[in-house]
């Protein structure tokens, strides 16, 4: 965390929720930001798409932003049960997440589509959060580095800048598992994608770009992690669930 980059504190929902929880979790997250007064940093939730309406209407006003999970490459077309970058704008969205971990594998999603996602996302004038992590196998293999330095060079895409792109570093072994990787570990990954992310966008781009930790990230561990150089806040999914945990996360940054 450095002065010249406002943290962000952006919760993923993955599939949870339905109207009536999804409503209170967000109508709390907005209570907490409205009575939390000028707080240093940024606030996100990410619903699942069918709440994203719900959720715009219970964030109305409050500050906190809204992404969508994933987005298609297209604008519009013959693209059966895929959503556009363009709809989740029109929904009121800032932001959008490409690239999550469970999507490269669960749909096989290459760094080349994550690209082109989050390429769609800038064209509709949405934040692309880009999410990049080694497996468990690739850090025990020794290749930790390279794996995130190639997936830097092939998910973002040219016209990426400190303002329409966040990184997510999650390392997919610390997703939902309870491990995470230790402080020193975490913040030598975030420099060197801030380096890699220099090669791609520039130095000053990449200075000023939010670098952001994913994976198990809890009110206990993140006043550590976001005060790391390089950590520019949290990529969090099952503490999202919990308003005050969430809250809490956001407070433990300050
Ligand atoms: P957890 O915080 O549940 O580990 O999930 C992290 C994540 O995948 C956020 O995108």
């Amino acid at each position: 965390m450095t002065a010249t980059r406002r943290t962000l504190i952006a919760g993923n929902w993955k599939m949870n929720g339905k109207s009536a929880d999804g409503v209170a979790l967000a109508t709390a997250v907005a209570e907490k930001m409205k009575s939390g007064g000028s707080v240093p940093f940024d606030m996100l939730v990410s619903p699942p798409f069918t709440l994203i309406s719900k959720v715009y209407d219970a964030i109305k006003g409050s500050g906190v932003l809204l992404g969508g999970q994933d987005c298609h490459t297209g604008v519009s077309g013959a693209n059966t049960g895929d959503i556009s970058a363009e709809m989740l704008k029109d929904l009121g969205c800032d932001a959008v997440i490409v690239g999550h971990s469970e999507r490269r594998t669960d749909h096989n999603e290459s760094s080349e589509l994550v690209a082109a996602k989050a390429s769609a996302a800038h064209g509709a004038g949405l934040i692309a959060i880009i999410c990049i992590g080694e497996t468990e196998a690739e850090r025990d293999a020794g290749k930790t580095l390279d794996v995130n330095g190639a997936q830097v060079a092939g998910s973002v895409p040219a016209g990426s800048t400190a303002k329409n792109t966040v990184i997510a570093y999650e390392p997919v072994w610390a997703i939902g598992t309870g491990r995470t990787p230790t402080n020193d570990e975490v913040q030598e990954v975030h420099a060197f994608i801030r380096a890699e992310l220099a090669k791609k966008v520039g130095a000053d781009e990449a200075g000023a770009m939010r670098i952001l930790y994913g994976g198990s990230m809890k009110p206990g561990n993140a006043k550590d992690l976001i005060a790391l150089k390089d950590v520019d806040g949290g990529l969090i999914g099952g503490a999202s669930l919990n308003a005050d945990d969430f809250w809490a996360i956001g407070e433990a940054s300050k």
